[in-house]
């Protein structure tokens, strides 16, 4: 199930919001700045299926989505557990930082948190398979999708430079470690 939890920058014990409604999400996401939607999947997909046939299943909804972005490309990028990359990966995108543009991601299976650091609070975003989440440009953020991760995303970007982390060497992220 799709969750936000809202927590003050101080207290990473007690969140004061939490909700699975995705209309509830999307409102409080919106307040940073943050698109959230839920997707309708249109045609059943597999884990295996390959970035090809993900990509032009969800063609229409790429297309609308890149138009009013601005958008110049999309891919497939899927994690799993047995992947020798899979720590480093995670430890990569753990650490809080921004990117120069948005950054643009639906869950086709499988699900991660994103984490945004906004005005003294942080907003842990579980997202799964039919979500679209955009972080804006700018905004402090880590992900993590834990220690035996499992999802396929797709990926849109303006430009794909934009995607580089610029970490703020802020280590708050080691105070809300993802359930
Ligand atoms: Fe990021």
């Amino acid at each position: 199930m799709s969750r936000l939890t809202v927590f003050n920058e101080s207290t990473p014990e007690a969140p004061f919001f939490v909700t699975e409604n995705a209309a509830a999400m999307a409102g409080k996401l919106a307040d940073i700045g943050v698109q959230f939607e839920r997707w309708e999947s249109p045609v059943a997909l597999a884990p295996e299926d390959s970035a090809e046939v993900i990509l032009e299943a969800y063609r229409p909804y790429l297309n609308e989505l890149m138009g009013t972005k601005g958008a110049g490309s999309a891919d497939v990028i899927k994690l799993t557990p047995d992947n020798p990359a899979a720590p480093a990966m995670r430890t990569k995108f753990l650490s809080e930082h921004i990117h120069t543009e948005d950054e643009i991601r639906f869950f086709v299976h499988g699900g991660g948190h994103f984490v945004m650091h906004v005005d003294g609070k942080v907003y842990d975003a579980y997202c799964e398979a039919g979500d679209l989440i955009s972080v804006p440009a700018n905004t402090k953020h880590w992900f993590d999708a834990g220690p035996a991760p499992f999802f396929t995303a797709l990926r849109v970007f303006v430009d794909t430079s934009g995607w580089v982390p610029h970490f703020t060497g802020d280590e708050i992220s080691a105070r809300f470690p993802v359930a």
